[in-house]
């Protein structure tokens, strides 16, 4: 039996022609689109690289079906820059050396995008660790990667080292 579904992916409506109903939306946009800045770690909900937002909240793409979310409202990091004007949160990883090997890194801005939106962390450090734990890096950017946020969060260069 095969499955319709509409998705708005980063302001573009798409329609699909699903057969398999266990399609997730990571393989949707990677196979289907060609978005491959949405990365497929573990494909199993543990490393966080797949992450998106799904209207407006980060979800693990990995873990989620596409049949389940016909009508949603996509952003994949595609999406996040404006023309040639990177996201805040690109510019300040590339400034605070927030990335090694960069695989994790489509996730943890996608993650981070979606923590601020949820108001979450403030510029507490441990508590944007904690709420960006579901986002793992091999590499141990971890250090760059909260002063990213941290100098998104409060607007201004900011110097703090939370080893
Ligand atoms: S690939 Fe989805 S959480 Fe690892
Ligand atoms: S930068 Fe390599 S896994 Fe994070």
């Amino acid at each position: 039996m095969t499955h319709s579904i509409s998705l708005t992916v980063n302001g573009a409506r798409r329609d699909f022609q699903l057969d398999d109903p266990r399609v997730t939306l990571l393989d949707l946009l990677r196979e289907r689109l060609q978005l491959t800045g949405t990365k497929k770690g573990c494909d199993r909900g543990q490393c966080g690289a797949c992450t998106i937002l799904v209207d407006g909240k980060r979800i693990n793409s990995c873990l989620a079906l596409a049949v389940s979310h016909d009508g949603a409202d996509i952003l994949t990091i595609e999406g996040v820059a404006r023309g040639d004007q990177l996201h805040p949160v690109q510019a300040a990883f590339i400034a605070r050396d927030g990335f090694q090997c960069g695989f994790c890194t489509p996730g943890q801005i996608m993650s981070a995008i979606g923590m601020m939106r949820e108001a979450q962390a403030g510029d507490d450090p441990e508590r944007i660790r904690e709420c960006m734990s579901g986002n793992l890096c091999r590499c141990g950017a971890y250090a760059g990667i909260v002063d990213a946020v941290l100098e998104v969060q409060t607007g201004e260069a900011n110097q703090r080292r939370s080893a």
